[in-house]
């Protein structure tokens, strides 16, 4: 069977960008999976912690994920659900895989990258300086590593952005197995990355980058407790461009491209279908008509949600009984791992 695992940072509640790009890939493969599929999704809040957090917002949105997640569709009965921070196999294993992975590589990282180029503005110098970053914002990708081969998971559904992490987990596997594992057998299994066709949903403010929570133009991204207005006045005031007609184009309009994937997403259709059927109508109608997809995409988890984040008690215990099943499956692989590298 697969091993399927995921992991979502509690930073806020998810946008349409997660949702296509990757949560809802999470439920197409809970409906479809077979009795020897594993399932395991986590709520990553080491991860969170890379960036400044609020400590009180932290627990909040820790508690709002999982009601999301829930809201959705994910079934705690079905896959195992939990709290990265309540399983102390991921920051063992990540420490043993530090330990055999090169800082050039992790520096090589676009993520790394991008934060060295935002400290670099803030601060207004063009010198390379990486003295002031956190050890955690370079060691994140290792973490993400870990997560995933704690379970010797084989499929990892996540959006583009996650490629070259993805990339990173299938090296530092190659590289536990070559030089740990008797025999060169293949210990952890080289996960492979799963994505939706919309796996890079773009900013509806400027169309040139991805959607993203730490955007500060909230106008930027819907979010998944947004009301029908506010969907609709977001998806009204969406960059587009001044060609006229509508065409599936994502590198001259990407503005008008990033509309037509999000309204194929909801319809399950592939955009240059949906761009022929409005060939001859406006953006307007074209807008109107993602706002509709998207309020019928998110009516259904916001009354869940809205239902399910005050029941803390059960959210508790959700969590709970998926802290010990995750528990139980990565204490089995880091009992082969203790063993092959010598710390037993
Ligand atoms: P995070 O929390 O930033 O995002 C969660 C998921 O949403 C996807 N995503 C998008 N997909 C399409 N378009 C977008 N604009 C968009 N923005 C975000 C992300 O690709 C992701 O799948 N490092 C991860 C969390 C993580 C993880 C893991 C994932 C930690 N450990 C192990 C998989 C396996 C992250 O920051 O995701």
């Amino acid at each position: 069977g697969r091993i399927i695992f995921s992991g979502i940072q509690p930073t806020g509640i998810p946008h349409l960008g997660n949702y296509l790009g990757a949560l809802s890939n999470w439920v197409q493969l809970q409906k479809e999976a077979n009795v020897n599929d594993k399932l395991i999704f986590s709520i990553v809040g080491w991860h969170a912690l890379t960036l400044p957090q609020n400590p009180n917002e932290l627990s909040q949105s820790r508690w709002e994920m999982l009601a999301t997640l829930l809201a959705i569709g994910i079934d705690p009965k079905r896959s195992v659900m939990f709290h990265q921070d309540d399983n102390q196999c991921h920051t063992e294993l990540a420490w043993i895989l530090n330990c055999i992975t090169p800082v050039g590589k992790l520096r090589r990282m676009t993520t790394w990258k991008a934060r060295l180029a935002d400290s670099r503005n803030a601060n207004s110098t063009s010198e390379i300086d990486e003295s002031m970053l956190n050890a955690g914002l370079l060691i994140y990708p290792v973490l993400q590593a870990a997560d995933i081969l704690a379970y010797r998971a084989t499929h990892v559904p996540v959006g583009e952005d996650q490629t070259q992490h993805l990339e990173l987990s299938r090296d530092i596997a190659q590289s536990f197995n070559r030089t740990f594992v008797p025999g060169k057998k293949r210990f952890f299994p080289l996960p492979t990355q799963l994505s939706t066709p919309s796996k890079r949903v773009l900013s509806l403010r400027d169309p040139t980058s991805k959607m993203s929570k730490s955007s500060p133009d909230v106008q930027s991204r819907i979010i998944l407790t947004d009301s029908a207005s506010q969907i609709s006045s977001k998806i009204r005031s969406a960059v587009t461009d001044s060609i006229k007609g509508i065409s599936y184009d994502p590198v001259q309009r990407p503005g008008v491209s990033n509309l037509l994937t999000i309204l194929a997403a909801c319809l399950q259709k592939e955009p240059e279908e949906v761009a022929s059927a409005y060939a001859s109508k406006s953006t307007g109608e074209l807008k109107s008509d993602v706002a509709d997809a998207v309020e019928a995409l998110f009516n259904g988890p916001r009354a869940e949600f809205e239902r399910l984040r005050s029941e803390k008690a059960y959210l508790v215990q959700v969590a709970k009984d998926g802290a010990e099943r995750a528990k139980e499956l990565s204490e089995e692989t880091m009992m082969s791992v203790r063993s092959m590298i010598g710390l037993h």
